[in-house]
């Protein structure tokens, strides 16, 4: 008896054994599957990180040192607690560099670093009234993101391909969140010869700002 009871118990145990091996497995297969199909950034989401941070800094600098500085490319800025200027020809007069020009300065920084590692990955301004050459809608997804983007003020998504490599690119809108934006790039001289029918207000799309991610092609 005591034997058929004690085959009984280790049958069981066996088989809860077995049910909780079976439970085990499952979860984690299905926890493992469901990391492939879901736990891998989608690169919409991706960009959207790098724009969230790209933003954060460019916004941070604008307020937090350009704003401190006494002389706004030329003219007094009364909230300035520091006798310098930020202005676009920071490296002959001693100044700072005007937000613009340290996003570009960063961006140059990473390009570089993303060429080391490999990565490839790279991050602009880009604008139809472009100031810099270098801001100019290029690819044929350049021009057509910039021209949705300046209609509608919101970002657009894709992908393109450069020199045989594909990218998940996406434009988001730099607006002129303050007058200082409109009113400087007005008074621009490039902006005056090349634009000089464009007159920014506040509020409107000034350009985008342009991220690409490489996509590995299957
Ligand atoms: C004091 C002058 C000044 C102010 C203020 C200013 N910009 Fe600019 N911006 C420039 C100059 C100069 C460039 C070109 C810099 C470069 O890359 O050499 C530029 C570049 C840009 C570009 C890239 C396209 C281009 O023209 O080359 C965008 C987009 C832009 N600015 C948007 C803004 C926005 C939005 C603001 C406000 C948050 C702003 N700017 C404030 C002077 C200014």
């Amino acid at each position: 008896m005591n034997n058929i009871i004690q085959r009984f118990k280790t049958r069981t145990l066996g088989l809860i054994a077995l049910a909780i091996t079976i439970c085990f497995t499952a979860i984690a297969c299905s926890g493992g599957s469901a990391t492939q199909a879901e736990g891998g950034i989608s690169p919409e989401v991706a960009v959207d990180y790098v724009h969230t941070v790209l933003l954060a800094d460019r916004t941070a600098y604008t307020k937090h040192v350009v704003s401190r500085f006494k002389t706004l490319e030329g003219k007094d800025n009364p909230k300035g607690v520091i006798s310098a200027e930020a202005t676009e020809g920071w490296e002959e007069t001693g100044g700072i560099p005007l937000p613009a020009q340290m996003f570009r300065l960063g961006s140059e920084v990473a390009a570089e670093t993303a060429e080391e590692k490999g990565i490839g990955f790279t991050y602009n301004l880009i604008s139809t009234w472009n100031i810099n050459d270098s801001h100019a809608p290029k690819s044929e997804f350049e021009k057509t993101a910039i021209e949705e983007v300046n209609n509608t003020g919101e970002p657009y998504k894709g992908y393109q391909e450069i020199g045989g490599q594909k990218f998940f690119s996406a434009v988001y809108p730099d607006k002129a969140v303050a007058e200082s934006c409109a009113s400087c790039h007005n008074t621009h001289p490039v902006h005056l010869e090349r634009y000089p029918d464009k007159v920014f207000k506040l509020d409107d799309v000034m350009g985008g700002i342009i991220i690409n991610l490489p996509i590995e092609s299957s």
